[in-house]
C-alpha cells in the first residue's frame, strides 16, 4: 500500500478538517509570502504589515503604497482557485470534509464553491466599517474596477479607494488582520471546535510559522488526530504530521483521489 491509498482511506472515513495557507494559491498563480518573489520579499512586513508602518508609507511614498495593495488586489482578481480548491469542494459535498479553515485572504476556497470556510485572517475582498461593522463584499466587477482605478489613483483617491467612507460617518476597510491586530475570536473558536469533533486534520501549504494559526495542528496532534500535510517543503509542522506528501497541492490532491 502506497501513503497515497493510506492517506486516501484515512480521509475516506469522513470528519475531515483542512487548514489551508498561502501554498494552497500557489498554482493558482499568488506567490506565497515568504517564498521567492513572494510579497514579503517585496514589501518588508515589518513596514508593510502593520497600521503604523503603512501610515508612515502613505504619507512620505504613496505611490509605493499603491504599489503595495495593487500588488494584493491585482494577483487576487487574475487568479482563479486551482484543482486543490476544488477536491476540497468535492469533499465538502461528499460529506467527508466538515471545514476549511484558511490562512489566506484571497478568497478562493469560496470562489470554488466551499461553504464551510473558516477565515482566520480575515478576506481581502471583503469591506467593514470600522465604526458601525457593516460590511460589503466586492464582486467580480467590483474588484475589477477597484484595480483599475487603483492604478490610476493619487495619493487622495488611494483613501477613497481602499478606505470608503460608509453612511455612519465612519470609513470601511479590507477585512483582514495585519500584525499586531487581535484576530477574530469567533473564527478561532470556530476553528478550536472543529478540530475538537475532527478524525484527520489535512494541513496544505502552510509554513506555520505565524501563530496562533500554528497553534492548530500542535492541538491537533494533542488530541490525537491523525494529520496530513501536502507541502513541496519541509515545515516545523511536518516533525507532527502522521504522513507528509512533499509535492504541490494541486499535484497531490488530484492523486490522492485519483
Ligand atoms: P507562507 O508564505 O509562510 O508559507 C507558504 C507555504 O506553502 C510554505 O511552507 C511553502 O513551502 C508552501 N508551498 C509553496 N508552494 C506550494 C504549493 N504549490 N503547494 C503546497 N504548498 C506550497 O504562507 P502561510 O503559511 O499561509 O498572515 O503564512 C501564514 C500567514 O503569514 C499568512 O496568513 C499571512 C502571512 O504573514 C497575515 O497576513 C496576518
Amino acid at each position: 500500500m502506497s501513503s497515497f491509498d493510506n492517506i486516501r482511506e484515512i480521509l475516506e472515513k469522513g470528519n475531515v478538517v483542512a487548514l489551508t495557507g498561502a501554498g494552497i494559491s500557489e498554482e493558482s498563480g499568488i506567490t506565497t509570502f515568504r517564498g521567492k518573489e513572494g510579497i514579503w520579499e517585496k514589501f518588508n512586513p515589518a513596514i508593510y504589515a502593520n497600521i503604523p508602518g503603512l501610515i508612515g508609507v502613505f504619507v512620505f511614498r504613496p505611490g509605493r503604497m499603491r504599489d503595495f495593495i495593487l500588488e494584493f488586489y491585482e494577483t487576487i482578481h487574475n487568479a482563479k482557485p486551482n484543482k486543490a480548491h476544488y477536491i476540497l469542494l468535492e469533499m465538502e459535498k461528499r460529506g467527508i470534509l466538515n471545514c476549511v479553515i484558511t490562512q489566506n485572504v484571497d478568497n478562493l476556497h469560496e470562489r470554488a464553491g466551499s461553504k464551510n470556510v473558516i477565515e482566520l485572517h480575515g478576506n481581502m475582498i471583503r469591506f467593514r466599517c470600522m465604526k458601525c461593522k457593516k460590511e460589503y463584499t466586492l464582486d467580480e466587477k467590483g474588484l475589477k474596477e477597484l484595480v483599475h482605478n487603483l492604478k490610476r489613483a493619487s495619493r487622495f483617491q488611494i483613501i477613497k479607494l481602499i478606505l470608503p467612507r460608509c453612511n455612519c460617518g465612519g470609513r470601511y476597510r479590507p477585512d483582514v488582520v495585519l500584525f499586531g491586530e487581535a484576530l477574530p475570536q469567533d473564527e478561532f473558536t470556530k476553528a478550536y471546535m472543529e478540530i475538537e469533533r475532527a478524525n484527520s486534520l489535512l494541513l496544505i501549504g502552510t509554513s506555520g510559522i505565524v501563530y496562533p494559526a500554528a497553534s492548530l495542528p500542535y492541538y491537533a496532534k494533542e488530541k490525537g488526530i491523525m494529520i496530513i500535510e501536502i507541502n513541496p517543503s519541509y515545515t516545523p509542522l511536518s516533525r507532527l504530521a502522521d504522513y507528509t506528501i512533499f509535492e504541490k497541492a494541486a499535484e497531490a490532491m488530484p492523486r490522492i483521489f485519483e
